[in-house]
């Protein structure tokens, strides 16, 4: 029977890493789901989260999956050990993996870092940068505004997009970063605001990052039209709109709704 791997996140967020995945691997069987019933994971306390993601993966793993990917940033910070014990297939984040390509591609030394609130309270990204090695220096900045602001359609051209980036930002003016992690599924979706904002500034996406981790994996499937199959735990009012803006090559109409486990 054909491999087939699980990719899990808090929403529809994730499917930027899936499309990253997608093009590594596109021969490779995938299913994904999005928990949109309970959105977003980023304000919440590392319990909730917790639990929460180890019933999608519960899901993915009744579909007979070889591997979990969590996609989400905010659970790979918080639940990633917990994941791995309860697991009996491997289980990958995303959060190593950029912190990696972040740490290679710094000349500056100064790594910025944004995410959610609990992505950045949990201090994980600070913990694997400076696990690289080298003298580096991290600064964090949460953008909780940024995923509702996806979520609710506000496309990267909307000049409300670019303000709120703006912001964001500021913190990060003047001291001589040259990367910056985008620490969150939704962010890449304000990769060109993001990029405009921050000329000469290395953006790393992390579904990207996983990628290519995964290629020594995964590399086989580099090839060929794998099967594909999109879940969410609800179908949000602007679910069509929000899908076309994370990836407008995936058909809102062919995801299913799967909530029986909640
Ligand atoms: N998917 C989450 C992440 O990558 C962001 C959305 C949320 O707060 O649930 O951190």
């Amino acid at each position: 029977m054909a491999e087939k791997i699980g990719v899990f996140d808090s929403g529809i967020g994730g499917l930027t890493v899936m499309k990253a995945l997608r093009e590594a691997f596109p021969g490779l069987d995938m299913v994904y789901l999005g928990d949109l019933a309970r959105v977003p994971y980023g304000g919440r306390s590392a319990e909730t989260i917790t639990r929460y993601a180890l019933s999608d993966a519960d899901f993915l793993m009744r579909g007979g999956v070889s591997a979990v990917i969590a996609a989400c940033n905010t659970v790979s910070a918080i639940a990633l050990e917990e994941l791995r014990r309860r697991l009996a297939v491997p289980v990958y984040g995303v959060l190593e993996c950029a912190a990696e390509q972040a740490a290679a591609a710094t000349r500056s030394g100064t790594v910025g870092v944004i995410g959610t609130r609990a992505t950045i309270a949990s201090g994980a990204y600070e913990r694997a940068l400076l696990a690289k090695g080298g003298a580096l220096r991290v600064l964090t900045n949460a953008c909780p505004l940024l995923v509702p602001l996806v979520e609710n359609g506000i496309a990267p051209d909307d000049p409300v997009a670019e303000t709120i980036c703006e912001r964001y930002l500021r913190p990060f003016r003047g001291q001589g970063m040259d990367v910056l992690i985008l620490g969150c599924t939704h962010y890449p979706v304000y990769r060109t605001v993001l990029q405009r904002l921050l000329p000469g500034v290395r953006l790393i996406n992390s579904g990207e990052a996983l990628a290519e981790q995964l290629r020594p994996l995964y590399g086989r499937y580099a090839a060929g039209s794998g099967h594909v199959d999109y879940y969410v735990t609800e179908r949000s009012v602007a679910f069509d709109e929000i899908v076309r803006i994370m990836d407008d090559s995936v058909d809102a109409a062919a995801i299913h709704v799967d909530n029986s486990f909640l």
